[in-house]
């Protein structure tokens, strides 16, 4: 292998274009190979990027010229797509969420695990300045002891129709959006702090012409020493994208708005992208001028290719992604139940 890391994109939709994007300023890193439904996607892609389509998952993966696998497809093929990296011995990341539910999240985990194959999850928010900060902070002590963590994310809905496809995708909402805000809890909170249970409520309230999947849900994570974290999410939020942020401690509070910008216009006329589920075009608009810089993707992706070059663990894994996926499973059993769900995580993965 050469210093160059030379990655193959399977996905080239919303987030394969992200974590593309992402790879601008890393050094020695680009994509050299990518995969997509539909041949004229794929060209327009592999032009745009510099990169060269191919037309399989299968094709990708044993590519030779591929060093690194980047999954950036729908969640129902996430599994196959690490089936046929791991077929391939490549090393692999994976994007959001790992699973579609903790049992294709373990599976993904023992292929990669018993193989040996470095393999990194991709979860964006972890890497924001903003949450890296706070979690410095945290450390730090300067709110004392942290008591309970606040996560709100929402828009307006999906903007592809396999997320709305509920059973395609393993959940609505909650499997969307709130797989970041666990994550996030974990990471603040620190990851050394295990997660007990999971208390939950879904419902279909706008959208049900579209999804029997929740469009708007509310989990609270309650951490083994009785701490909690609550995550709020919402595909019926008008407005634009909202990723908001919050710690308490005995000491103090940290707020973090990512979606807040610093930048703000009034338009009579389109300007073309704004940011990230913008509902107007017109109007008052809040453009984001770096958008893969402050949602995280730019660091994440420098760190995946940094870690993968050295040949150490990235901060987060496959046994991360299996966690959230079973944060998450347990909340999906307590909406049904209507009571408190343990988080079912064999020990060997929690420990580690
Ligand atoms: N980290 C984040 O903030 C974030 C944001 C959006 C999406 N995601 C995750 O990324 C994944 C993809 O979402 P997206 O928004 O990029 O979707 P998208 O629809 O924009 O792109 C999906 C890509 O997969 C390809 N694809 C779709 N169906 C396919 C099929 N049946 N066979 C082969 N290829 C197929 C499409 O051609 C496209 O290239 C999901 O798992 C989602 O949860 C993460």
């Amino acid at each position: 292998m050469s210093d160059l890391v030379r990655v193959g994109m399977l996905g080239s939709g919303f987030i394969g274009e992200f974590h593309t994007l992402g790879l601008r300023y890393v050094p020695g890193a680009r994509v050299v190979a990518n995969y997509g439904a539909g041949a004229e996607r794929r060209e327009a892609f592999a032009q745009r990027f510099g990169s060269r389509p191919v037309d399989s998952i299968e094709a990708l993966c044993g590519d030779p010229e591929v060093d690194l696998v980047v999954v950036s497809l729908p969640n129902q093929l996430h599994l196959d797509a690490i089936r046929a990296s791991v077929r391939s011995g490549k090393a692999v990341a994976c994007t959001k969420p790992l699973g579609r539910n903790a049992r294709e999240a373990a599976e993904m985990l023992r292929l990669v695990e018993e193989a040996g194959l470095f393999n990194a999850y991709l979860e964006n928010v972890v890497f924001g300045t903003e949450m890296i900060r706070m979690r410095e902070m945290v450390e730090a002590g300067a709110i004392g002891r942290p008591l309970t963590f606040r996560a709100r994310e929402g828009h307006s809905g999906p903007h592809a129709a396999h997320f709305w496809n509920a059973e395609l995708a393993g959940g609505g909402a909650l499997l969307d959006m709130a797989s970041h805000g666990a994550e996030a809890a974990r990471f603040v909170f620190g990851k050394d702090v295990q997660v007990r249970d999971v208390f939950a409520w879904g419902a279909t309230l706008v959208h049900g012409e579209r999804t029997t999947g929740e469009d708007n849900a509310m989990m609270i994570i309650r951490f083994e020493d009785g701490r909690a974290a609550t995550m709020d999410v919402s595909w019926s939020s008008k407005g634009g994208l909202e990723g908001r942020f919050e710690v308490y401690g005995d000491g103090g509070r940290i707020i973090q708005d990512i979606t807040s910008t610093p930048m703000r216009a009034f338009i009579e006329r389109p300007a073309g992208y704004i940011g990230e589920k913008a509902d107007a075009e017109t109007g008052w608009v809040f453009p984001v001028p770096d958008e893969t810089h402050v949602h995280g993707h730019d660091a994440m992706m420098q760190h995946v290719v940094e870690a993968f070059r050295s040949g150490t663990t990235p901060r987060e894994t496959f046994r991360d992604g299996f966690i959230v996926n079973a944060i998450l499973d347990a909340a999906y059993r307590s909406m049904r139940s209507g009571r408190w769900e343990p988080v079912e995580v064999v020990p060997a993965v929690a420990a580690a």
